[in-house]
């Protein structure tokens, strides 16, 4: 079986690098009309969306806060007026801000907090409304909506250093399960994923080297994770073939989340 995304509309937030730019080419790829959510860097989403274009694809970028309700609001409506629909969320901004505990300060944990846990949760609550007030189209999906939350492995692994993220993102694995149960009955299909290490831009010279090294003492798989590592995923808990894929949180992690420090100790 083939996945396609064909006539479905998938909006990606923070998808102007990183994890959310490689889902949007993903999905775009799979045949979905895609808005790239971005927050300040208009450019790379802007040409994100010509050369989706330029394949032949359909792709609109569109500014937006995920913390601010009246700006994930506007991104909702502009993604219908453009496409007439939303089928798929992938709920993908977040960031880090770190500081050792007692340094944290209020602004560094309510930043961390506002984007990447009540962020997802105005973003899944608009595109469960605008699911709830258009027409399925069962011959394209047998889910009336799909909704992607953006975890981390740190939704269950404590993370000293960055307790404001590893706190975002335990709230973010309750969030998507209780909205699961909640929406279930109405065929709406939430579920996260939970990437590991993965290098990208961003972070591609904290993964190199001696740092590299420590790091994949880390990873069972031995290798740090791709960003398509998590796109394909993704476009597959998007499509037909995970339909009955509910509720559940998808590592991708080369098995960071094993406990590695007990493969030879004890
Ligand atoms: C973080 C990365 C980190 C990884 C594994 C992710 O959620 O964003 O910075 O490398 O977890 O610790």
């Amino acid at each position: 079986m083939q996945i396609t995304l064909d006539r479905q509309v998938a909006l990606i937030t923070g998808a102007s690098s990183g994890l959310g730019y490689a889902c949007a080419e993903a999905l775009a790829a799979a045949g979905a009309a895609v808005v790239i959510n971005y927050h300040s860097q208009k450019d790379p989403a802007e040409s994100l969306a010509e050369k989706i274009r330029a394949r032949g694809g359909q792709a609109i970028a569109v500014a937006g806060d995920v913390s601010s309700e009246a700006e994930v609001d506007n991104l909702i409506k502009s993604t219908v007026s453009a496409f007439g629909r939303l089928d798929i969320l992938v709920a993908n901004s977040g960031l880090q801000k770190d500081a050792s505990f007692a340094d944290m300060t209020l602004a560094d944990w309510n930043s961390v907090i506002s984007v990447n846990l009540t962020g997802q949760f105005l973003c899944a609550r608009a595109a469960l409304r605008q699911f709830r007030q258009q027409q399925a189209k069962p011959e394209l999906s047998r889910a009336a909506g799909k909704i992607i939350h953006m975890s981390s492995v740190h939704q269950v692994i404590p993370w000293a250093g960055h307790v404001n993220y590893a706190a975002s993102k335990g709230g973010v694995d309750l969030l998507m399960r209780s909205i699961a149960q909640e929406v279930g009955e109405e065929r709406i299909r939430v579920n996260a994923v939970a990437p590991g290490a993965i290098k990208t831009a961003i972070n591609a010279e904290t993964m190199q080297g001696d740092a590299e090294k420590k790091l994949l003492e880390l990873i069972p798989y031995g290798r740090v994770g791709a960003a398509e590592d998590v796109a394909n995923a993704v476009v597959w808990l998007a499509s037909e073939l995970s339909d009955y894929v509910h509720g559940t949180t998808l590592f991708i992690d080369g098995g960071m989340s094993l406990y590695p420090g007990f493969r030879n100790n004890g």
